[in-house]
């Protein structure tokens, strides 16, 4: 249906409803009112005729007594029939004081006598109906010098009475639908003024501020206060209800599902990351299936299997091509499939340019504050523009309709929302940034800054880790782009479309998948041991990161070869495993950072090995999720020192896996994780010995302060699980949707 359709009916639907009531009304005043009208022109020409009866009676008293003296018959009855030629008296009589009838008309009815019908005396008019009509007859006496000479009896015809009742009755009606008329065309246009008014104000309240750049707020004075009440009524019932929903609901993968039959009507919903969830891989032994050291994966993976639907990601597995179908669909998890994985191929050039070029190379140093500085070349940012484009034809060619939910993830995909709104305006893009968000100027040095943030700006949704990364980011817009960022409702409008930017910190599966099945603590601590070949007695410190200049993982060592140095007893009773995912080798500042660690863990273990006893274990290579827990289940400390980390999800993952309520977490201030867990000992990774008291810290905590640090810790991340951060986001996007949908039937545009 057209819009123009749409206003029509809706502007007849309006008059409908406002003219029936009134037609009604004025129908029912109009059925009480003519009996009462008709009653009362009766009265007024009964009063009428009595008074004309009396002075035609008194008009004829003297000619009547002189003919009546004569006592001729024939000349009072031919003066009687001239009387009555005036067009309302009908006929005359005269009747003796015996009351018998001596004189009248031929009109006179024979049925009258002289006496009135309904009364026994003669001095009141009455109403008598005849065949002919109604008839008013009044009785007057008549004297003749003085003296009582009988009466004479005046009937009136009254039909000019009915006429004029008649008359009477159509002006009513003539006039009620004349009233009708001009009270709906005032009603109408009074409905469709204020209409007008209250849809420009409800477009004033959906659009932000950006209205009131088209409609001066002293034109539409009026609506302000409504609006503003409008709109901290609704802020306040969303923060009401946000509230509620943190504090007392529990979020799992039933309930995320349950979220999404009924408040996205089991829309479907498209993820689109980089990075695959799982990769197949050619081996000696056949294709193996491995899961990427990536926090992205960990966060989004639990979602997917709640909700269903299809992630789209490069597929960069060697077996990766021989395992989907001509769709490039291969379902997931292998062994008890829930989703669908979509894969997308790159070739070398295009992964280096989009992958280790822009993204990685530019935007990764960007963002974080690690003090390596971005490269940006012409070449990466075209392939950067060209993949986003593939990725967004990916999204459009898999959504089963217009308006599918579509979880746009990191800055891989900076360019993609707006991509997909140009090409689905009904689609809700939630874009998460896992990455941190610098201060306008840092991002100012990116050449194609604008189109970066207008790309973003094609979101429903922006998800930032932390409040902080927000404010950034709406200053930067504000800094480069012509736009409209409202600070208090954290929302940005530009171009008719608006984004509403939010911290959504992540979070991790809670119990983690599998947990059941893991070996007890002392098990794995054996197992640990046995694996690195470490003393029984030897405490285990554990660092669980991507081989990225951003974990810290430099500072870390300088601050255990730092603890050693100041407390020379814990040589020979503690040895650190650092597990470093090779990530990112293609680029030189990993090769180089590469380097750099192993020749640190080189140095500190060549100064304080003995034999048997080896301080820095280094394990440079992949490690299954289940094998990474038997190592968190093991270590009596672990340290996140990241210079500048969005979340870090191995903090919560640390914590997850200890339910025996024991080990202590060393963690960073510059990662979004410290804002949430604050009873692990935070620390500043730049300053090295404040680093080395907490690691030593942490290796002398007695056991009773360990168990009420983690169980505070493991309760925030058993809260504030993945589902939980999941169901935020899409509760946002159920009422943005909601939102459009009421924007839509009242034809304004967002
Ligand atoms: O931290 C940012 C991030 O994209 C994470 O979301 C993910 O854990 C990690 O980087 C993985 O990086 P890559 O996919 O380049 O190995």
């Amino acid at each position: 249906m057209s819009l123009r359709s749409i206003k029509s009916s809706r502007s007849l639907r309006l008059t409908l409803r406002f003219v029936i009531p009134l037609i009604v009304v004025m129908t029912l005043l109009a059925y009480l009112l003519v009996p009462l009208v008709d009653k009362m022109t009766l009265k007024w020409s009964v009063r009428d005729l009595d008074a004309r009866s009396r002075l035609i009676t008194s008009a004829f008293q003297e000619p009547l007594g002189e003919l009546l003296l004569q006592g001729n018959k024939t000349k009072i009855n031919n003066w009687f029939a001239r009387v009555i030629q005036d067009e309302r008296l009908y006929a005359l009589g005269y009747c003796d004081g015996t009351g018998r009838l001596l004189y009248h008309t031929a009109s006179f009815p024979a049925a009258l006598g002289c006496s009135l019908p309904g009364t026994s005396s003669y001095d009141s008019p009455a109403l008598l109906q005849l065949p002919r009509g109604l008839v008013h007859v009044a009785v007057n006496p008549v004297s003749v010098d003085g003296v009582s000479r009988g009466s004479l009896m005046l009937v009136h015809d009254m039909s000019y009475a009915q006429r004029r009742s008649e008359d009477t009755r159509k002006y009513i009606v003539v006039f009620f639908i004349v009233l009708c008329l001009i009270v709906s065309f005032i009603t109408v246009l009074i409905a469709h003024l204020s209409w007008r008014g209250w849809i420009a104000g409800v477009r004033m309240f959906l659009r932000g501020d950006e209205i009131n750049r088209s409609f001066p707020e002293s034109s539409h004075s009026e609506l302000q206060p409504l609006v503003g009440d409008l709109k901290a009524l609704l802020r306040a019932v969303d923060a009401e209800k946000r509230l509620d929903d943190d504090m007392t609901f529990t979020w799992d993968a039933a309930a995320l599902r349950t979220l999404l039959h009924k408040q996205l009507m089991g829309d479907q919903i498209i993820v689109v990351s980089n990075r695959e969830p799982y990769i197949h891989v050619k081996t000696a032994e056949g294709i193996k299936v491995n899961r990427p050291a990536s926090g992205l994966v960990t966060a989004v993976e639990p979602v997917m299997r709640a909700c269903s639907g299809t992630w789209i990601a490069h597929g960069s597995g060697t077996a990766d091509y021989d395992v989907v179908d001509k769709k490039d669909h291969v379902r997931v998890p292998p062994d008890h499939p829930e989703y669908t994985l979509r894969r997308i191929w790159l070739s070398k050039e295009e992964e280096s340019g989009y992958y280790y070029g822009f993204a990685n190379e530019g935007i990764w140093p960007l963002c974080h504050i690690a003090h390596v500085r971005p490269v940006f070349r012409t070449s990466d940012w075209l392939q950067y523009m060209a993949i986003n484009k593939r990725f967004a034809a990916a999204v459009i060619s898999e959504a089963q309709r217009d308006d599918p939910v579509i979880l746009v993830q990191d800055y891989h995909f900076a360019l993609l929302p707006d991509m997909i709104r140009r090409a689905m305006p009904r689609a809700t893009v939630i874009t998460f940034w896992h990455i941190p968000w610098p201060n306008p100027e840092s991002f100012g040095i990116c050449p194609w800054r604008e189109e970066l943030l207008k790309g973003m700006l094609g979101s429903t949704i922006l998800g930032f880790h932390t409040p902080f990364h927000c404010t950034n980011f709406l200053e930067t817009v504000d800094r480069y782009l012509e736009a409209r960022v409202n600070y208090a409702s954290s929302t940005i409008a530009r171009h008719g479309s608006m984004t509403l930017v939010e911290a959504y910190p992540i979070s991790i599966q809670f119990p983690p998948a599998g947990h059941a099945r893991l070996p007890a603590i002392a098990q794995c601590r054996d197992y640990v041991r046995k694996e690195m070949n470490i003393e029984k007695t030897c405490l285990i410190g554990l660092g669980v990161d991507r081989l990225d200049y951003t974990k810290g993982i430099i500072e870390r060592l300088r601050a255990l070869e730092c603890m050693l140095e100041n407390h020379p007893d814990m040589v020979g009773r503690f040895c650190f495993i650092q597990i470093a995912a090779p990530s990112r080798s293609e680029i030189e500042d990993y090769q180089a950072f590469d380097a750099r660690v192993r020749a640190l863990a080189a140095q500190i273990n060549l100064k304080y090995s003995a034999p048997g006893y080896l301080p820095v274990h280094l394990k440079v290579e992949h490690h299954e999720p289940e094998e990474v827990n038997l190592y968190y289940r093991a270590a009596d400390v672990c340290m996140v020192t990241s210079l500048h980390d969005g979340m870090n999800l191995v903090a919560k993952e640390y914590v997850a896996a200890r339910d025996d309520e024991q080990g202590v977490l060393v963690l960073s201030r510059f990662t979004g994780a410290a804002h949430e867990l604050y009873e692990a000992l935070i620390v500043n990774p730049y300053h090295i010995e404040q680093t080395a008291d907490a690691l030593y810290q942490a290796l002398t905590m007695p056991v009773f302060e360990q168990q009420a640090r983690m169980c505070s810790m493991r309760s925030m991340v058993s809260n504030f699980n993945i589902y939980r951060w999941a169901a935020r986001m899409l509760l946002d996007a159920a009422r943005v949707r909601q939102r459009e949908k009421l924007a839509d039937r009242i034809g304004v545009q967002l």
